[in-house]
């Protein structure tokens, strides 16, 4: 049987954690959900859950992760023999498939931009009505679908040395300063400052149970929290690495990037005069236009282009990663098949999504499209769920001796997570939770 692999150092670990983490979350989604509930309250709440919430379950998954050191089914049969907690793992490998489903539809989006900015089809007047034309065609959205999956399988298919690790590497630190460029860029139009103040000036009137939840949701989706990822991630990290300044840089960066982001999207969206409300094809119609504004823009628009769909990439193969760790289990000579089989079904169940801003935009489940729908099931029920189990199990299964050593930091930081994942972050979800069904029924 082959053995099981580890990260290479520390940094490669890090690097893969916030690999896992900045992805589209960051780039795609956390503008267009600041967007459509509200601004800067958003962002407020998004960066309260991150920390008070986030960072600790973050954490929580590398202990429980590194202690495991297997998939996270084994896992939890190994810590708390003979009970049902082996259900969080099942959870998140049933909600690994849905995740990646929709995920790989904006990941094929990425693929057909790129091959359009190389082949110089970009120059167009209206990138909204570019953006419709694109996802409502059928073909080209399975097919860069398909694409997009097929890289994602061929990286993990080759296990995590290989791919997961060294394409992490490089590539985030290029992603930031190409980030931050795009974002002088933006904030340096005429009107941007709107942009700036709609980010950071809030409107309480807007706080609300639902839009605390969008945020919750938010921030575990952009951290990769509640679905095991990080667990099955922390599980190839070696005994001696100390756990809590990962989860810290992981939790900032993601927090640093995705405000980064809105400073990129939404100072051009006002100096355009365009609608901050687009929802998911916004960065999709602001990004071109601001490459527009840039000497060598086309040039540069592909670079990013490339930058963001490894950046998407490799998110997404910690999507296939906790599927394909726990249907192999310990059988680790089974990898390459199981990512095949589990990348092929998840095509398969991801072509409603895509489908969703075409053929089936009309077909609508609780009021929300197919692709809306299976984001709503992850982000605001699947992964506050799991993160609230995996909260409870670090708090109170696990014993503190247990939690010392692996934790291995000051006893006070010891002592502050272990109250956040008692008690605080359970209770915060809950609440959060419950609110939102109250406000939906009333
Ligand atoms: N955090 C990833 C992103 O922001 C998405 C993700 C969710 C990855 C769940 C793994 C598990 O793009």
């Amino acid at each position: 049987m082959a053995p099981r692999e580890q990260w290479t150092s520390k940094l490669g670990f890090i690097l893969a954690a916030a690999g896992s983490a900045i992805g589209l979350g960051a780039i795609w989604k956390f503008p267009y959900m600041v967007g459509t509930n509200g601004g800067s309250v958003f962002v407020l709440l998004f960066i309260i859950s991150t920390i008070g919430i986030g960072l600790p379950i973050l954490l929580a998954e590398f202990v429980i992760g590194r202690m495991g050191q297997s998939d996270a089914v084994t896992a939890f049969k190994r810590l708390a023999p003979g009970k049902k907690w082996p259900i969080i793992g099942w959870l998140g490998f049933a909600f690994g498939f849905i995740v990646l489903s929709f995920y790989s539809v904006v990941g094929g989006w990425i693929l057909s931009y790129l091959v359009r900015a190389l082949t110089f089809q970009l120059d167009v007047a209206d990138f909204g009505a570019l953006f419709a034309s694109i996802t409502a065609n059928p073909l080209e959205i399975l097919l860069a679908q398909a694409v997009f999956l097929l890289l994602t399988i061929w990286i993990v298919q080759g296990g995590i040395k290989a791919g997961i690790e060294r394409a992490s590497r490089w590539m985030m630190p290029l992603l930031f300063i190409f980030f931050i460029i795009l974002a002088i860029r933006s904030l340096t139009l005429d009107g941007a400052m709107e942009g700036v103040r709609f980010l950071f000036v809030p409107d309480w009137s807007l706080l609300t149970g639902g839009t605390f939840l969008v945020a919750l949701g938010q921030a575990f989706f952009s951290l990769s929290v509640g679905v095991t990822a990080m667990m099955t991630y922390a599980s190839y990290l070696s005994k001696d690495e100390q756990l809590g300044q990962s989860a810290l840089s992981v939790s900032i960066l993601n927090i640093v990037i995705s405000i980064l982001a809105g400073l990129v999207i939404f100072p051009a969206v006002f100096a355009l005069g365009l609608s901050p409300a687009e929802g998911p094809g916004l960065i999709f119609i602001i990004l071109p236009a601001i490459f527009g504004q840039i000497p060598f823009g086309g040039f540069f628009m592909i670079l990013f282009f490339i930058l963001m769909l490894f950046a998407t990439l490799t998110s997404s193969m910690s999507m296939l990663e906790i599927v394909v760790s726990t249907g192999i289990r310990a059988k680790y000579d089974r990898r390459k098949r199981a990512a095949w089989v589990f990348g092929a079904l998840i095509f398969i169940i991801g072509i409603p999504s895509a489908l969703s801003f075409g053929v089936l935009s009309e077909f609508t489940i609780f009021g929300d499209t197919i692709f809306d729908f299976a984001d709503l099931l992850t982000s605001r029920i699947g992964m506050p769920i799991g993160a609230l189990a995996i909260s409870i199990f670090a708090g109170f299964v696990l014993t503190n001796k247990q939690t010392t050593d692996e934790l291995n930091t000051h006893p006070l930081i010891h002592s502050v997570w272990k109250f956040l994942v008692k008690y605080a972050a359970p209770a915060a979800i809950i609440i959060i939770f419950v609110t939102w069904i109250f406000e939906i029924l009333s």
